[in-house]
């Protein structure tokens, strides 16, 4: 028995990371310390059910999926689904929601965001960056600054996929050679805001071109992500991100400037023995010759590529990280979750 009772979850935004999310939570030994009531998304419950019970990347979910009425079901426990595009158009007091998982992507604002604490929702827990450091409470990347929520919390980003694979990297590199400068690039898998092929965007010409046929460089929020959690390199990274035609897994190549000399063998070898010592999930560190796909479905936040890293000069290296940019980061979110339950379910909910 868990020491304290479920608590009640929602989903607002049930897409990529919002269906992630759920299959994490039904495959963690931890599921018995929540329970999703609500799910809130525009699509129809039956498309719901149907894109819960198969899905292209991750197979087919391994529990029992039905719909009915107003309710989709999990092994016979009953989510309500609604499909309002505002906060208020839920009634979010019915189901007395301890924490309200933000997977729309389209509240980054505090204003916007109180707005579903002040529609009956106790938190949220967001599944991408708050649009300032202020606009949110807390900013988590999991192994990093989880220790920092208290449970006095009402909102709470989870940072985005690349944040969390790169800031335990530059985090390691920075504590044990210093670094000056990093530049990342991402290589990152198609996302939902891409057409198939070419069509109209309204704010992102790069996102009109069809997403199967090109490398598309855009936008990326990554350098501000990064200072955000990692402060004192406020002002020395630069990124840039590609989306690349693959369904999913993606990619940084990092280049750091650092302020000690170091081999590739010596970056290897503080990698590889710090994957030994993290957490389960964490960091992960391979030699072998890899391509994405062996990643697909991979829970790590990071693994670091040995057989990619180099230097050049006695100063300058290259690094290659690779990460489940879905299934990783729904089970940071999780992780996140279930830190935070913890510690507000001590003063009650
Ligand atoms: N995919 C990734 O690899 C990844 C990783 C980490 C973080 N994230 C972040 O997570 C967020 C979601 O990404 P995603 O890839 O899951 O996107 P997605 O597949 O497009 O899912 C978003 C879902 O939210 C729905 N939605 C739109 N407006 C809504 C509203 N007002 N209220 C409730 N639901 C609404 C969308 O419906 P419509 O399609 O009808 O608009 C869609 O089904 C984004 O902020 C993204 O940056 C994504």
């Amino acid at each position: 028995m868990p020491p304290h009772p479920p608590i009640r979850i929602a989903i607002n935004g049930y897409g990529r990371i919002g269906r992630c999310f759920l299959r994490a939570l039904h495959a963690s030994p931890h599921r018995a310390q929540f329970r999703i009531v609500a799910i809130n998304e525009p699509a129809d419950l039956a498309t719901i059910a149907y894109l819960t019970r198969f899905d292209s990347t991750h197979g087919v979910f391994p529990g029992k999926v039905e719909a009915e009425g107003d309710y989709l079901h999990i092994d016979g426990n009953p989510i309500h689904v609604t499909h309002a595009t505002t906060p208020e158009g839920v009634n979010w007091k019915e189901h007395d929601i301890d924490l309200l998982v933000e997977c729309s992507g389209r509240y980054t604002g505090r204003d916007e965001l109180t707005r579903f604490l002040d529609a009956g929702c106790r938190r949220v827990l967001l599944s991408h960056p708050g649009q300032s450091a202020q606009d949110v409470d807390l900013t988590v990347v999991y192994g990093i600054n989880h220790h920092a929520i208290t449970g006095g919390e009402r909102i709470v980003s989870n940072a985005s996929c690349t944040t969390n694979a790169i800031v335990p990297v530059l985090d390691l590199l920075d504590r044990e050679f210093g670094v000056e400068h990093a530049l990342m690039t991402t290589l990152h898998s198609v996302m939902n805001d891409q057409p198939l092929i070419d069509g109209y965007h309204h704010a992102d010409l790069r996102l009109t071109r069809s997403a199967m046929q090109s490398m598309i460089p855009v936008a990326t929020g990554l350098s501000k992500g990064v200072e955000r959690l990692l402060p004192q390199l406020k002002g020395r990274t630069q990124a840039k991100s590609v989306r690349v035609p693959i369904l999913n897994v993606s990619a940084i190549d990092l280049v750091v400037s650092l302020r000690r000399d170091v081999a590739a063998e010596d970056i290897n070898r503080l990698f590889s023995s710090a994957a030994r010592r993290a957490p389960a999930g964490l960091l992960a560190y391979s030699n072998d010759p890899h391509a994405s796909v062996d990643f697909n479905h991979n829970p790590h936040s990071a693994t670091i590529d040995g057989s990619q890293t180099r230097t050049i000069g006695p100063r300058l290296a290259n690094l290659f990280v690779w990460f489940d940019n879905e299934w990783g980061y729904a089970n940071r979110l999780l992780d996140v979750a279930s830190y935070w339950r913890a510690c507000f379910a001590k003063n009650g909910r």
